[in-house]
């Protein structure tokens, strides 16, 4: 029994560290119901007091997907421009980004992440939500496995200042743009950069 979820845990390890952000898309199509069910998986998440302090935009629409590559490119020139520091665009550097994101548009999918910084009961009070940002990131990890072990790649993407998002896609007061994951299938010509994980033992300390 012991031997087979070593066996079973070495498999997934294995799975998973084949993961990698991807940055160059397929336009591709994927069914809507296959990211729709790794949406209802970043539900299961468990969040602070099970407030589930997050909502999911997905964007398919082209016209929409367009209008956030648009805006997405302009506070990224301006990043890239005036914001970023000397260690910052040093540290980018092997990833090969700068302010042309196309993947916004070939991408079949943006899953846009909101965490709701406080709920509203239908009599419009406010609720307190606890460990919003934390409990969101969660939900995050558990969409990104999902999608990675359905053999679909993303990219976790945070234009800075992200507010665009929020008007774009009309969101209510109590809810802050958290991050943008483009879903779908990698380009066949993308290759990621040569980038290593930590090692465990430089991770984890056992006591
Ligand atoms: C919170 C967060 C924000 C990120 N923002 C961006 C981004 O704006 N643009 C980008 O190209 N990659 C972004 N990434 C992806 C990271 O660059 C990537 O995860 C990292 O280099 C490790 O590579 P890997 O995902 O292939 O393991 C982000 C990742 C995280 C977790």
């Amino acid at each position: 029994m012991s031997e087979q979820l070593k066996k079973s845990s070495a498999l997934l390890l294995k799975l998973m560290q084949s993961r990698h952000s991807v940055r160059m898309f397929s336009t591709k199509e994927i069914p809507i119901e296959v990211i729709k069910d790794c949406i209802a998986i970043a539900g299961t998440a468990p969040s602070g007091a099970n407030m589930q302090p997050w909502s999911f935009v997905l964007v398919r629409n082209k016209k929409m997907k367009t209008a956030i590559r648009e805006e997405a490119e302009r506070v990224e020139q301006e990043f890239y421009d005036t914001k970023i520091t000397p260690e910052w665009r040093e540290q980018l550097r092997p990833l090969g980004t700068d302010s042309n994101k196309p993947f916004l548009t070939d991408a079949p999918y943006l899953i846009c992440i909101f965490v709701q910084k406080y709920g509203i009961k239908s009599d419009q009070q406010q609720v307190k939500h606890y460990y919003p940002s934390e409990s969101a990131g969660i939900a995050t990890g558990f969409l990104l496995s999902a999608l990675h072990q359905l053999g679909i790649s993303t990219l976790t993407y945070t234009p800075a200042p992200m507010n665009f998002i929020a008007k774009l896609l009309n969101r209510p007061r109590n809810e802050r743009p958290y991050l943008i994951i483009a879903a779908g299938y990698a380009h066949e010509k993308y290759s990621p950069p040569d980038m290593e994980k930590k090692k465990l033992k430089d991770i984890l300390t056992v006591i």
